[in-house]
């Protein structure tokens, strides 16, 4: 059987996740979308698709994977949910906590998972291992996700949470296999109007989730450092060449973040084509998407307000509770 799928958003990530679908058997790319026509037409040469109307697109497919700008998440999430479509949702579920909340009741509504949001650290081989580690440390008192970013421009506060944290939000919540209840954060305010953040998580059943994010830093990097009460795992730097000359030896970082993950989308969307083969939905869920949009909105919060701010979240909704995760057996 063949899964029609259809891409909502064609710019750098649509088309990018365009073109790792269209290379997946049993996928056939039927609809493309994009309100800036160029972008969606490039993509449809790119796969055979139609070019559609975003509501169109969702129609004609058994999937949507939605890559459009954040403030445009909700609405078609919840059109591809009512419509019981698969989807896949590029984080964050939206642009406000409002409209993550109508994601998520919509998803409820529905009785069952439908989405997968695109926290994609996940299927990163490094971040992978260090999961696997962690499952061999005794109860875990600390998760530390070290984020240096090279955007080029100064975002809002809001936007710091919400479109680059919130990674890192994820990614503490997925090792730790707890929840965060309270979060304090620190700032320094760089003279070019950057700013370097600190992030103190107090985790539900004990133990700290620590973010260290600098938005505008000498190269792109991303790492992340579990600690057990028998011993700790870390990823290691991406491998890079080594490069000897005019007797130094030297590593270029590089500013490029989509190369750090291109293989974690790459994967990311192999296993979603393989759920949705078996019909099923697997990976970060809205749950996932809402919990850490949640603990963005708390960070901020305490960002602005120089204190800590607890971070409030209602029980887990039934339809997202799984079996035990073997890394979070030992959990309380
Ligand atoms: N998982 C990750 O690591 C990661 C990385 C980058 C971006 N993202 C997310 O992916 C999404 C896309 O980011 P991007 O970097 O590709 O941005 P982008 O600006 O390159 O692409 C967004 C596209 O959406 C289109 N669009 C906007 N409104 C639309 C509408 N109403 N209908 C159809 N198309 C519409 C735009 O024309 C644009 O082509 C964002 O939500 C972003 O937060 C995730």
């Amino acid at each position: 059987m063949t899964i029609r799928v259809a891409v909502i958003g064609c710019g750098g990530m649509g088309s990018w996740h365009a073109g790792n679908l269209a290379a997946q058997p049993g996928v056939d790319v039927v609809a493309v979308a994009d309100v800036y026509e160029p972008s969606a037409a490039a993509v449809a040469e790119q796969t055979g698709a139609s070019v559609m109307d975003a509501h169109a697109a969702i129609e004609a497919a058994d999937a949507v994977l939605i890559a459009s700008s954040d403030d445009t998440h909700a609405e078609f999430a919840i059109a591809a949910i009512e419509a019981g479509k698969w989807c896949f949702l590029e984080k964050p579920l939206g642009a406000t906590l409002d409209q993550a909340q109508r994601v998520l009741d919509a998803e409820i509504a529905s009785g069952r998972i439908h989405t997968r949001v695109g926290f994609m650290r996940e299927l990163d081989p490094a971040h992978a291992q260090v999961a696997a580690a962690a499952a061999e440390l005794g109860h875990l008192t600390r998760v530390r996700s070290v984020h240096r970013n090279v955007d080029g421009e100064r975002r809002e506060v809001g936007l710091l949470f919400a479109q680059s944290l919130i990674h890192d939000i994820h990614t503490i919540r997925w090792l730790s296999g707890r929840e965060f209840a309270r979060v304090t954060v620190h700032v320094a305010e760089r003279p070019d109007g950057f700013r370097d953040v600190l992030l103190v998580g107090g985790l539900v059943g004990g133990g700290l989730g620590v973010i260290d994010f600098e938005d505008q830093a000498f190269a792109y990097e991303v790492q992340v450092e579990v600690t057990g009460e028998l011993g700790m795992a870390a990823t290691v730097p991406h491998p890079r060449a080594i490069i000897r000359s005019q007797a130094t030896e030297s590593m270029i970082v590089g500013t490029d973040w989509f190369a750090r993950f291109q293989d974690a989308y790459r994967l990311e969307i192999e296993q979603w084509c393989a759920d949705l083969a078996v019909g099923v939905s697997s990976g970060p869920t809205v749950w996932d998407g809402f919990a850490a949009q949640v603990v963005a909105a708390a960070g901020e919060q305490a960002m602005l307000a120089g204190q800590p701010v607890e971070v409030v979240l209602p029980a887990r909704p039934s339809i997202y509770e799984r079996t035990p995760d073997p890394i979070r057996e030992d959990q309380p």
